[in-house]
C-alpha cells in the first residue's frame, strides 16, 4: 500500500472532468433557494467525504457492505463463469474498489490479464485505490476515469470489440429517483452490446429499525458524512455555516420505500456564502434534504429492468436476504 506516499500516482488518471466550483455554487444556490431546501447528494463525495463514506462501510450498523461482500465472496465464481474471455471490467462509482477485488481475483484465475476501468468523481480516491490495486495485482491494467456516472458512460464506448462487465455496486442506484435510475439504465443499454453484462447491487426492503439504525449509527459517522456537505460549502465556496447548528436526521419513508436524509437547523439562523455573495435563512427545525436511499422490492427491480430494456439473468442474495446482486443482459426482442 502506498496510500501515504508522496511520490505521486503510478497509475495515470486519464481524464479529469472534476466537478467545477461554478456548478457546485449554482446547485447550492438553487437548492438552498427552493421551498424544500436541498443539496444534491453527488456533492458528498469530495475526498474527505469519500473517506468518511469508507468509514461508514465498516460500521456495525451499516449492513449493506457486509451483505454485498458476503454475496461476492460466495458467488464470484458463478458471477464470472458466464463471462466471455478477456472481459473489460468497468465500475461506476468505484470508491475504494474494496469489493471489486473479489471479482478481479476471480477473473485472474481464468485469464492472464484483466483490464479494469474504475469511474469515480473523487480524483484522489481514484488514484489511491488504483495504485493499491496495481500493487496487489501485477497483471491488472487499471484505466481510471474521473467523472460522474453520466459523463463516464463514454468509457463504455471504448474498446467496442471487447465484452464488458459493468459493475454498479453498493446500491448506489438507490440514491437516484426511480425516474433518474430508469433513464440512466436506458442510456447504458444504448451503449451496451449483446455480449456485455451488467451487475448491480440493490439494497432490499426490510424492517424500519434495521434501516434507521444503519443511517443513524451510534458513532455519529453518518452524521459527520452528512455535515461534510456544509463543511465542503465552507471550504470551497467560502461558506460560513456553523456545523454545530445543524442536526443529522435519517428517517424511513415507507410510502416511497426509502431512507431520507436531512440536515435540520437547530435554531433560526443565517449562513453567508462568499462565492455567491448571498446569505441563506433557516428557520428553527427547517430541513435541508440531502439524500434518498431507496430500498427495493424484487418486483421493483424487475419493473425497472423491463422499462430500461434489461433482462435479469441471475440474482444472488446474502444469508439474511438484506441485499441482492442482480446480473443483467440486454433484453432481446
Ligand atoms: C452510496 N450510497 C449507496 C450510500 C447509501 O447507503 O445510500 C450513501 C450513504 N448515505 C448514508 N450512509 C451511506
Amino acid at each position: 500500500m502506498n496510500r501515504s506516499s508522496n511520490s505521486g500516482p503510478s497509475v495515470q488518471v486519464t481524464t479529469d472532468s472534476g466537478t467545477s466550483l461554478d456548478a457546485f455554487a449554482r446547485d447550492v444556490d438553487r437548492g438552498l433557494s427552493a421551498a424544500q431546501k436541498h443539496i444534491p447528494c453527488v456533492y458528498f463525495y469530495d475526498y474527505p467525504g469519500s473517506q468518511i463514506f469508507e468509514r461508514i462501510c465498516r460500521l456495525p450498523e451499516y449492513y449493506l457492505t457486509k451483505a454485498e461482500t458476503e454475496i461476492l465472496q460466495a458467488n464470484s465464481g458463478e458471477i464470472c463463469s458466464s463471462l466471455p474471455e478477456n472481459v473489460l471490467l468497468v465500475e461506476l462509482g468505484s470508491g475504494s474498489c474494496f469489493k471489486t477485488q473479489v471479482i478481479i481475483a476471480e477473473l485472474l484465475k481464468h485469464q492472464a490479464h484483466v483490464a479494469y476501468s474504475p469511474i469515480d468523481i473523487s480524483k484522489q480516491m481514484l488514484e489511491e485505490s488504483s495504485n493499491s490495486l496495481q500493487e496487489r495485482f501485477d497483471s491488472l491494467e487499471v484505466v481510471p476515469v474521473v467523472a460522474e456516472y453520466t459523463e463516464g458512460l463514454h468509457q463504455l464506448r471504448t474498446r467496442p470489440e471487447q465484452a464488458k462487465l459493468i459493475l454498479w455496486l453498493g446500491s448506489s442506484i438507490g440514491n437516484l429517483t426511480h425516474a433518474e435510475a430508469t433513464r440512466f439504465l436506458e442510456k447504458i443499454v444504448k451503449v451496451l452490446s449483446a455480449q456485455d453484462q451488467f451487475l448491480i447491487g440493490f439494497d432490499l426492503q426490510k424492517d424500519r429499525r434495521t434501516l434507521e439504525e444503519a443511517y443513524n449509527d451510534s458513532q455519529g459517522v453518518t452524521a459527520e458524512f452528512n455535515r461534510n456537505l456544509l463543511s465542503r460549502i465552507n471550504r470551497e465556496l467560502g461558506g460560513k455555516f456553523d456545523l454545530s447548528r445543524f442536526e443529522h436526521s435519517a428517517v424511513y419513508n415507507e410510502e416511497h420505500s426509502r431512507i431520507e436524509m436531512y440536515l435540520i437547523s437547530t435554531c433560526e439562523q443565517e449562513a453567508y456564502i462568499a462565492r455567491l455573495d448571498r446569505a441563506y435563512r433557516f428557520h428553527k427545525d427547517e430541513r435541508i434534504h440531502t439524500e434518498n436511499s431507496t430500498k427495493y422490492a424484487l418486483d421493483a427491480i424487475q419493473d425497472m429492468a423491463d422499462q430500461a430494456g434489461l433482462q435479469i439473468c441471475r440474482q444472488w442474495f446474502d444469508s439474511r436476504r438484506y441485499f441482492s446482486l442482480t446480473l443483467f443482459y440486454i433484453a432481446e426482442y
